[in-house]
């Protein structure tokens, strides 16, 4: 059944239930139309992004028509983050959810990009690295791995390799 038919894909919870049922039953992972064994996923998605990191910020204001910046501040206006708060932006990639987030927290606050693939961070970084306002985004690259069980709660990534990148 394609998704938009499936009600269930709706439902937060449901969906994801729907793509670990997927994975669990298949060995098999999705990546946009194409479909890996689950453990080539996460390669694929680094040899991608690696790919695309120079133009990503780009291409997503050309392909959005601008759309991008809007809908980005509207989710960060809907996480409602007050001030000192920490921030973890999970799939952070270039970084703008981490910078209007960083505009909420202040400096009392952080805010860490978590982001698979090192050169969709580094392409970030001249938006954030020469402001002293933004001071308290940090950087963590890493391979994160499926928590091993559903019900274990995932309050922080779980993850293979990691490596931080500091601001230098
Ligand atoms: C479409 S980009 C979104 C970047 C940014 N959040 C934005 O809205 O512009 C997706 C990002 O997720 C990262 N990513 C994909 N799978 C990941 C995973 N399993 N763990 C961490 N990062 C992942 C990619 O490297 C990429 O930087």
């Amino acid at each position: 059944m394609a998704f938009w038919q499936n009600p269930r894909w709706f439902d937060d919870s449901k969906r994801q239930e729907q793509i670990d049922d997927y994975i669990h039953a298949t060995g098999k992972a999705r990546f946009g139309i194409r479909e890996y064994a689950e453990e080539k996923k996460a390669e694929a998605v680094r040899i991608h992004f690696d790919r695309v990191a120079p133009k990503y910020d780009f291409m997503n204001s050309l392909l959005s028509f601008g759309i991008q910046h809007a809908w980005k501040r509207a989710a960060v206006r809907m996480l409602d983050i007050h001030a000192g708060e920490r921030v973890l932006d999970v799939c952070g990639g270039t970084g703008d959810l981490a910078i209007l987030a960083a505009r909420r927290t202040g400096p009392s606050g952080q805010v860490v990009i978590f982001d698979i693939n090192r050169a969709m961070i580094q392409a970030g970084r001249h938006k954030i690295d020469p402001f002293a306002d933004l001071g308290h985004i940090g950087y963590v690259q890493a391979t994160p791995r499926r928590s091993p069980s559903r019900t274990t709660p995932l309050t922080v990534p779980w993850w293979g390799s990691v490596s931080a990148m500091s601001r230098t």
